[in-house]
């Protein structure tokens, strides 16, 4: 059992991560650096190991690790949930004023305009200030249960303040036991994927040859809806919160104000941007401005909600069918126009992907030029039969390069033209293939000048070598001149030469070079994303760099040893190996290190053999108390390494147990099961096949 101090350890531990994640994830202002959070967690994360009877599904530890769930259960609204109707224009959004204000009888009552997000709404229930259910809007009447998913979600409370033993004080939260917490209660919001996250993680997708997500929107409702919860985990949503759906036994705020902010001192987060206005000219401005700015922000909106900030109001008020008479939303103008696609042209990636692209007669989208847009690939234009003269509709969603969504086929006069793919390259001339069973065609010439600046570009990005200044406008003036033709070509480059170009004076020289000389330092898992390899995005980097710990040794692996690698499958493994079957490609990392570029992994990183066979396949490692000559990830580390696994309990499934100094009630658990101890000396001797 845990004595009274860890007990009271733990509890300071939960209510502290909590309110950092609060301060992180919905103020956006952290008091603490990522490292000392991360101590936190891994403090809390250990005592909770050593104590299973503490366990407590509201700890912040208890977001993720929800087993996959086999479907997702039905849930009845208790209150169901609406929709809004929409003005479209200044004259539709006074006519819906003047029908509450014929209502109400009376012209002078307040409004509260927000941000229209466009995501997915979700409901979710706290009883007793804990989180019990999130569920989906569904049909309004019934939504599905995705508690797990939305569990995982930062900016979702799991224990609101106020249910904490000893809450301490939010930053702007003396307010909060102004209202009473209700036993239980349903919140609203809307989960959304920020447009930051949602285009980083498009980008390793498409690095790793996935499928695109078409806007953030649906891939927020792809990721509530997996099955899994740590695939939802991994897409880094959020929330705002806009409604108290209902409260039970408890009186709640007057206003939609003043509930908006309560929940935000409960700890939901809730959208700065809010406002309160006592006249239809003021929420006219609102709207207006918030037309400009949209774009800037770093979620989707679609319009602003105008609600009438009285709850009695509202109650007085009522619906009509589906709809709120106290409420409308303001649209924004359709971010879809219809156009001409005069041709398609092709672009050539940097893995040689040929890649086609509509090019359009100008058009107008939501304020915005459209010259051109994206057809995906062959099958895409034949599954959607757009053809050349097409009157097509373009659609621009958020972040995303603007889509030719479908042909007008109404509109079609018989002049149009089917496409087809050229059989030689656009940029090089040199036949192209298709791969088997992939949708796209490839050039596989790799002095292909397009596939160079792809490469280069790649090479440089912020996601890979991130050398600053070394813009996409520079690789291509750089390539024209002929100073560099592939990558290792850059660390060539001289003040001398830099300077000769156009626009480039003595300052912006040297600080470029600064940065490529910089460069030659960057992690492994960089280098190895940088080389342009078919299908190895970040996280595949990441895998390959802790397995192999430098380039040549991930240059000669087999395939068969490449596929063994638990996270890599045959077609990945296949392209990795057949990009270094090429001279071209294997003479690009000799000159890289030539160049000065660390081709290893970092200090600490420690990689196996990736000759020998790995020691601890299979084997399962609990690691516990303090070891002498290693910190607690790099044993780890050095278990994962080498082929083991590593887990938080000992169970009868463990096959070692490593032990410290003041190991605690593993080293027990242990002895009880029968399990095999061994010292940190052990270990090591272990891995190297001296152990007794
Ligand atoms: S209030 C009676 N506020 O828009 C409905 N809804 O078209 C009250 N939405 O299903 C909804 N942002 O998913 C409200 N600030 C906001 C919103 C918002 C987005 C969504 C919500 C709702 C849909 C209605």
């Amino acid at each position: 059992m845990a004595d009274a101090a860890t007990t009271q350890r733990v509890q300071e531990l939960r209510e502290q991560l909590h309110r950092h994640n609060y301060l992180y994830h919905v103020l956006d202002s952290p008091l603490i650096t990522d490292a000392e959070y991360d101590a936190l967690f891994r403090e809390l994360q250990s005592l909770e190991e050593a104590h299973p009877e503490l366990a407590d599904a509201g700890s912040p530890t208890q977001r993720v690790g929800a087993a996959p769930a086999p479907q997702f259960d039905e849930v009845t609204h208790p209150v169901p949930m609406l929709s809004l109707g929409n003005a479209f224009n200044e004259d539709e959004l006074a006519a819906w004023r003047r029908r509450a204000a014929g209502i109400l009888e009376r012209e002078d009552f307040a409004v509260v305009c927000e941000p229209k997000i466009d995501g997915l709404a979700i409901a979710l229930t706290y009883e007793a200030g804990r989180l019990t259910r999130a569920a989906t809007r569904g049909d309004g009447v019934r939504g599905e249960d995705v508690t797990l998913n939305v569990r995982t979600i930062k900016s979702v409370p799991l224990v609101l303040q106020g249910a904490h033993p000893h809450p301490s004080p939010l930053p702007g939260g003396e307010g909060v036991h102004a209202w009473t917490l209700p036993p239980r209660m349903e919140v609203r919001g809307e989960v959304y994927f920020p447009r930051d996250a949602f285009r980083r993680m498009n980008e390793e997708r498409e690095d790793a040859g996935e499928p695109l997500f078409a806007n953030p929107r649906n891939a927020a409702a792809g990721s509530l809806r997996q099955l899994d919860p740590r695939i939802t985990a991994s897409r880094q949503l959020a929330i705002w919160v806009y409604q108290l759906g209902w409260a039970e036994d408890t009186e709640t705020p007057p206003t939609h104000w003043e509930t908006m902010q309560w929940l935000r001192e409960l700890g939901f987060r809730v959208n700065p941007e809010i406002a309160r206005f006592e006249t239809l000219e003021e929420v006219q401005d609102y709207c207006r401005r918030w037309e400009q700015e949209r774009d800037a922000k770093n979620y989707q909106t679609d319009g602003v909600v105008v609600k009438i900030d009285r709850l009695d109001y509202q109650r007085h008020l009522g619906f009509v069918g589906r709809e709120p008479r106290w409420a409308v939303a303001w649209k924004f103008p359709a971010e879809r126009a219809v156009t001409r696609l005069l041709d398609i042209g092709i672009n050539v990636g940097r893995t040689g992907a040929l890649n086609p692209y509509a090019i359009l007669e100008p058009v107008q989208v939501s304020g915005v030029t459209v010259r051109q847009a994206t057809l995906h690939n062959e099958d895409d234009i034949r599954r959607k039969d757009i053809r050349i003269g097409d009157y097509v509709v373009v659609e621009r969603a958020g972040e995303v390069i603007p889509q030719v969504v479908e042909p007008v086929a109404e509109q079609r006069t018989g002049e149009e033209t089917e496409f087809e793919m050229p059989a030689l390259c656009p940029a090089c001339n040199t036949g192209i293939v298709r791969d088997e069973g992939a949708a796209a065609h490839r050039c596989v010439n790799a002095a292909c000048p397009a596939q160079q600046y792809e490469r280069i570009r790649h090479f440089v990005s912020q996601a890979a070598m991130d050398i600053e200044g070394l813009g996409e406008k520079l690789v291509a003036q750089l390539l024209d001149a002929g100073l560099i033709s592939d990558l290792p070509d850059i660390y060539a480059l001289t003040g001398e030469q830099l300077t000769a170009l156009e626009r480039m004076g003595e300052k912006s020289s040297e600080n470029l070079l600064a940065a490529i000389e910089a460069s030659k330092q960057r992690p492994l898992p960089s280098v190895i994303s940088g080389l342009g390899i078919l299908h190895v995005g970040g996280e595949t980097a990441e895998l390959l760099a802790r397995r192999f710990g430098n380039v040549e040794r991930l240059m000669d692996a087999s395939q068969e040893e490449l596929e063994a690698i638990p996270g890599i499958g045959p077609i990945v493994a296949a392209g990795i190996a057949s990009h270094f079957a090429n001279e071209g490609n294997r003479s690009i990392v000799t000159r890289l290190r030539e160049a000065g570029v660390a081709l290893e992994a970092p200090e600490g990183w420690n990689a196996a053999q990736a000759d020998g066979p790995m020691p601890f396949e299979g084997m399962r490692f609990v690691v516990t108390g303090r070891l002498e000559g290693f910190t607690r990830s790099q044993a780890e580390g050095f278990i994962k390494e080498r082929g083991g696994q590593v887990s938080g309990s000992v169970s009868k499934k463990t096959n070692y147990v490593v032990v410290g100094e003041e190991p605690g009630s593993k080293r027990d658990d242990a002895e009880r099961l029968g399990v095999a101890i061994l010292s940190e000396e052990e270990l090591t001797a272990l891995a190297e096949g001296n152990l007794g």
